[in-house]
């Protein structure tokens, strides 16, 4: 055997080259471990993501995000170092073809294709599944809420305990379509840096500057057209007196609508929304509003300014087209004010009511201020057991299933609506819904903004609800009986003993 000497290929053909074992180099084999390496983990990752009960942000993004970057930078390796070992080879044999040539007939080559053939298809199947697991990934509630804890930790957990904790954050925030998803995705990636260099605003801002409009959210599951009617509310509050005097009122709020097909156009959500278009002026918090103007479906404009406007103020401020969010701007992350919050614990009997000065003392113990959610339900629970401990020590002993139930509750009610690691309470997101707390409907209906022709915003007590019941010292049941009976047009003695659709039978008939 002669050595071939170190310019020649090792295993000679015909033309005196081979691309044989172009991979069987240190870069190549360096790359080819890496890849398999990562793809061994992203299977298995992905087995417990699609298995786990509760995913968890960190299996998603080791499994979509870092991995798949291994995984191609390993093949780019490899290439890389197959690249070079041919360029190497090439400049030892001058003249060789610079593609292999297949040979279909020799039964070595035909095999090595099948198996590089099934490697590429194997390949892009595994990476249109991982591409949309990653796509999906990334608009998950999980992502979104978990990933950044303390960033997004306010804002998750008041969307979990809302009225919309099935719909994911992406459907109001991004929405369909490319067009914002791109958007989202690179806002999204600005607040990544933001976060790593812990430079984010705390609390994150509200209003949302660029939220998009309700138009292509809301809209999208609430069909504005749909006509509400009145909707009864029971508000129960507690007094801070010894015996937390209930006090419950029920109003009939007129939330209407705008649906011409049922003819049913009034109230609350017609006048505002469907058939005219409101505008306003504004701070950037949105809460005081000099000036409004209304363009009605006849196209007649209306414009009201407030007799404490300010004008040299009214000339920074931002114009907004009003839409769901200008009432309804905390759908999903609801800071409850303690008051409110109490009153409902009161309420549902997760704090006794007969546990004397509940209200009161939760009501401080809540709204004193904490450096850190630990530190605030210590100091809470301490702070209930001291209180009865001084105040009614009898009571320590006779009723201590009932204080241990109200520091409980006090404490998870903390936990959902205040977040002092993110400077977040309910006086950092004021609720527009309403006029109790903040100012809410009353920015523009305070009797302040007049027309030109002398036409005022209304703050006509009944204009927006009806009381229909008030009452003080005992909790009543939900809806009072003042019309104790209903009374039948036509005589028929006893009702419960007819059957109503023996006569009405929705045709021809009464
Ligand atoms: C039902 C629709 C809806 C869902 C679901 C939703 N949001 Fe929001 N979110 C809003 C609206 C509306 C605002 C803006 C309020 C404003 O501009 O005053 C907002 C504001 C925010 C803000 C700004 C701070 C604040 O509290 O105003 C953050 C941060 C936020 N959302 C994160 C999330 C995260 C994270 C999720 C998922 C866990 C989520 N949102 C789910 C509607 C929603
Ligand atoms: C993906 C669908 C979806 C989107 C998008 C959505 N909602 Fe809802 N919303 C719901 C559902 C479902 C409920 C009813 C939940 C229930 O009654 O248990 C609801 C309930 C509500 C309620 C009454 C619940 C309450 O708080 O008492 C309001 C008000 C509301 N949505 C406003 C909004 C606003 C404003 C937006 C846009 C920022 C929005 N929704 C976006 C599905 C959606
Ligand atoms: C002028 C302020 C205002 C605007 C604008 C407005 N709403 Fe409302 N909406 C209300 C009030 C007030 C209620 C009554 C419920 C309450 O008091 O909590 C209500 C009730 C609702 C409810 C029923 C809530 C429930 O408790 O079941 C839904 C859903 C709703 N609005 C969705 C929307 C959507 C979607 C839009 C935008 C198309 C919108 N609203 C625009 C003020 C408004
Ligand atoms: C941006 C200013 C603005 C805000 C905020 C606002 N409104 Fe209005 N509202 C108006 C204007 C303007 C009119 C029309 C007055 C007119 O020309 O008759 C109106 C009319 C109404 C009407 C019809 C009144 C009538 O006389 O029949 C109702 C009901 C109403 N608003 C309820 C509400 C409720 C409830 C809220 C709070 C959840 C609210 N509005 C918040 C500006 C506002
Ligand atoms: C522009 C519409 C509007 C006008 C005008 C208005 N209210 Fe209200 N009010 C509301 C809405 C909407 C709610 C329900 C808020 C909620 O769902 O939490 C409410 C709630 C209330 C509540 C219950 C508050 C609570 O938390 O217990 C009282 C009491 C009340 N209004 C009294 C009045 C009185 C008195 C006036 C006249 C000075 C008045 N309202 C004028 C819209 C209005
Ligand atoms: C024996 C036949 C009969 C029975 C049973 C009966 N109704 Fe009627 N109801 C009538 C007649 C007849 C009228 C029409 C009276 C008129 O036009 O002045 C009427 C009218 C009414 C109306 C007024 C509606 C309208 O179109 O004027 C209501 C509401 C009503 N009934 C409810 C009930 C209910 C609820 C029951 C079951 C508890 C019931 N009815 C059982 C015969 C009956």
């Amino acid at each position: 055997m002669t050595d071939p000497g170190p310019n020649m290929p090792s295993t000679p053909q015909d033309d005196g080259f081979s691309y044989r074992s172009l991979l069987k180099n240190y870069i190549s084999l360096t790359g080819l471990a890496l890849a398999g390496i990562a793809l061994a983990n992203i299977i298995v990752l992905f087995i417990i993501d699609i298995t786990s009960a509760v995913p968890s942000p960190y299996t998603g993004i080791l499994a979509y995000m870092i991995l798949p970057g291994f995984l191609l930078g390993g093949l780019a390796l490899a290439a890389f170092g197959a690249w070079r070992e041919r360029s190497r080879r090439l400049e030892a044999v001058p003249g060789a073809p610079l593609l292999p040539r297949i040979d279909l007939n020799q039964p070595g080559q035909r095999s090595r294709l099948a198996v590089f053939v099934s490697f590429v298809v194997v390949f892009v199947l595994l990476s249109a599944v991982g591409s949309y697991r990653a796509y999906e990934f990334t608009d998950s509630t999980t992502f979104c809420g978990e990933l950044c804890h303390t960033v997004m930790h306010p804002e998750h957990v008041a969307h979990d305990h809302s009225a919309h904790a099935r719909v994911s954050c992406v459907e109001c925030h991004v929405g369909s379509g490319a067009g914002w998803y791109v958007k989202s995705k690179l806002s999204g990636a600005r607040q990544v840096v933001k976060t790593i260099l812990n430079t984010y605003p705390r609390p994150i801002e509200s209003p949302v500057a660029n939220l998009r409009p309700a138009a292509q959210t809301c809209e999208q599951c609430h069909w504005p057209r749909r006509f509400w009617g009145a909707q009864l509310k029971v508000f129960n509050h507690f007094g801070s007196d010894e015996q937390n005097t209930p006090r419950q009122l029920r109003l009939l709020i007129k939330v209407g609508g705008g649906d011409p097909s049922t003819g049913g156009q009034a109230g609350i959500h017609w006048h505002m929304n469907i058939a005219n278009k409101v505008e306003y002026k504004s701070d950037a918090k949105r809460q005081n509003i000099p000036w409004v103007r209304i363009t009605d479906r006849n196209g007649k404009v209306t414009e009201y300014q407030s007799t404490a406007a300010d004008a040299k103020a009214m000339a920074s401020m931002t114009d907004r087209r009003m839409d769901c969010v200008d009432c309804h701007n905390r759908p999903t992350h609801v800071y409850t004010p303690p008051d409110r919050a109490v009153d409902q614990a009161l309420a549902g009997g997760r704090i006794s009511p007969t546990l004397p000065f509940a209200k009161q003392q939760g009501v401080t113990l809540l709204t004193a201020e904490y450096k850190t959610t630990p530190q605030a339900i210590a100091a809470i629970q301490q702070g209930v057991n001291a209180f009865y401990k001084e105040k009614y020590p009898q009571l320590v002993s006779t009723r201590s299933g009932d204080i241990k139930n109200m520091s409980d509750a006090l404490a998870a009610i903390y936990q959902e609506n205040i977040f002092p690691e993110m400077k977040v309470d309910w006086r950092t997101h004021p609720d527009n819904v309403g006029h109790y707390y903040f100012n809410g409907c009353f920015r523009c209906h305070d009797g302040s903004h007049v027309s030109k022709d002398g036409k005022v915003i209304s703050k006509d007590c009944n204009s927006c609800h009806t009381v229909l019941g008030q009452e003080e010292g005992v909790l009543p049941s939900a809806v009072a009986d003042a019309t104790p009976f209903f009374k039948h047009p036509v005589e028929l003695g006893d009702l419960t003993s007819v059957n109503c659709s023996d006569c009405h039978n929705g045709g021809v008939g009464p």
